[in-house]
């Protein structure tokens, strides 16, 4: 029998997950089913639910993405250090009756830096921007790699402050470095080698306010938005940074959660060039 697995989101229909997956799957040699499946806003549990039990073929395992992560955290019956730590979950695997969340967009994150793009943040001074959701996600996996230094700047400056504040307490938790909080202001004369934009601002077109002294000579500037070139984007161009955006944690995200799911790891490469073509 096939294993089923599908992604919930609203909207899903833009979602690349289902064609990711096939590819995958074709590749490794694995029978699996992958749908996407848009689930009222209110009825992401009931979705869920009717997944799992209705189908041919067992249902193994879920990917969730917007407005649906802290609920998949909350319906999950056991959680990977790495989901508490976001509070969100994008993986989920169903197991004789246990729900196991985990988060994969941070090890996403990390995999395309250092292995597609060639920037490793060990060592280097990381600037993350926003401190919503998207932030979260990604800030204990950027931590493990141990950057010169991580600095978390928002708009809402108290927000950075608050998440920079949870992180740097975790328990349990060895890191060499301890993120900073601040507003956009007090970024003036700041310089980083990596700028990772987490906001939802290149949705609607806003220009955040930075310096272009903010890239330092060699700089990659990050945008996880992908599909479309961002302000962010043009104004890192413009201060002569390199730029990306986020397509490739977008294929990393899945690989990782393809490898939670069938135990091998896919191979990236052929299938972040057939995305993009
Ligand atoms: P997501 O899950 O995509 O992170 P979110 O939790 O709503 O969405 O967070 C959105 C983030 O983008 C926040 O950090 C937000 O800043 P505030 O905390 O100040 O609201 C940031 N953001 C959204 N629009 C922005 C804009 N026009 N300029 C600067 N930051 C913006």
């Amino acid at each position: 029998m096939t294993d089923r697995y599908a992604v919930f989101g609203n909207p899903v229909g833009h979602s690349r997950s289902p064609r990711i997956h096939a590819l995958f799957a074709a590749q490794c040699g694995q029978d699996i089913s992958y749908q996407a499946i848009l689930a009222p806003k209110d009825g992401f549990a009931a979705a869920v639910d009717s997944f799992v039990a209705t189908g041919a073929g067992k249902a193994r395992g879920a990917n969730v993405t917007v407005p649906f992560k802290e609920e998949a955290f909350r319906i999950a019956t056991q959680c990977t250090p790495r989901a508490q730590a976001a509070g969100a979950v994008n993986t989920l695997s169903f197991d004789s009756g246990v729900v196991l969340g985990d988060n994969t967009d941070g090890a996403g994150l990390v995999r395309d830096l250092k292995h597609n793009l060639g920037c490793d943040p060990g060592g280097r001074r990381v600037l993350l921007l926003g401190a919503g959701g998207a932030a979260r996600g990604v800030i204990l996996p950027l931590l493990l790699e141990n950057p010169a230094e991580l600095v978390i700047a928002n708009r809402t400056e108290e927000t950075a402050a608050r998440l920079a504040l949870e992180f740097a307490r975790l328990p349990g938790c060895a890191l060499g470095v301890k993120p900073d909080g601040m507003g956009f202001p007090a970024l003036v004369e700041r310089q980083f080698d990596l700028v990772i934009n987490a906001t939802s601002a290149g949705l609607s077109g806003a220009v955040l306010p930075l310096p272009s002294f903010l890239f330092a000579p060699r700089c990659v500037a990050y945008d996880m938005v992908y599909g479309r070139e961002t302000a962010f984007m043009i104004q890192a161009r413009e201060a002569g940074a390199r730029v990306a955006d986020g397509l490739g944690m977008l294929v990393e995200q899945a690989a990782e959660a393809f490898f939670i799911w069938r135990g091998v790891r896919p191979n990236t490469a052929p299938v972040l060039a057939a995305l993009k073509k």
